[in-house]
């Protein structure tokens, strides 16, 4: 079988502080999948003007799906800040959500 149709095992996603763990399926966002799991994670636009879903990469890697430098200043890209309803998860991410 070729590994192009294999299906991928959802990715974890650990909460630095709050200390929860979700999964993030496939083409889930880590705003989608957190909301999925019941996490009462800070959102409103949902397409990534706002901001308020915002935090930061502590470990692991996440794929961008819209440029974040229309929201997030430079410092903050710099400091592994992501808008978590524009980022897929590419490897286990541990993420730290703002003032924690
Ligand atoms: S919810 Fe508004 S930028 Fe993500």
């Amino acid at each position: 079988m070729f590994s192009l149709f294999k299906k991928k095992a959802p990715l974890s996603i650990r909460l630095d502080a709050e200390g929860g763990e979700f999964t993030a399926a496939g083409g889930q966002s880590l705003l989608d999948a957190a909301l999925a799991a019941g996490i009462p994670w800070p959102h409103r636009c949902k397409v990534g003007s706002c901001g308020v879903c915002r935090c930061k990469v502590v470990e692991g890697s996440v794929k961008p799906l819209t440029d974040f430098g229309y929201v997030l200043s430079p410092r903050e890209i710099a400091e592994g800040t992501v808008l978590a309803c524009q980022s897929r998860a590419r490897t286990d991410v541990v993420v730290r959500l703002p003032g924690k």
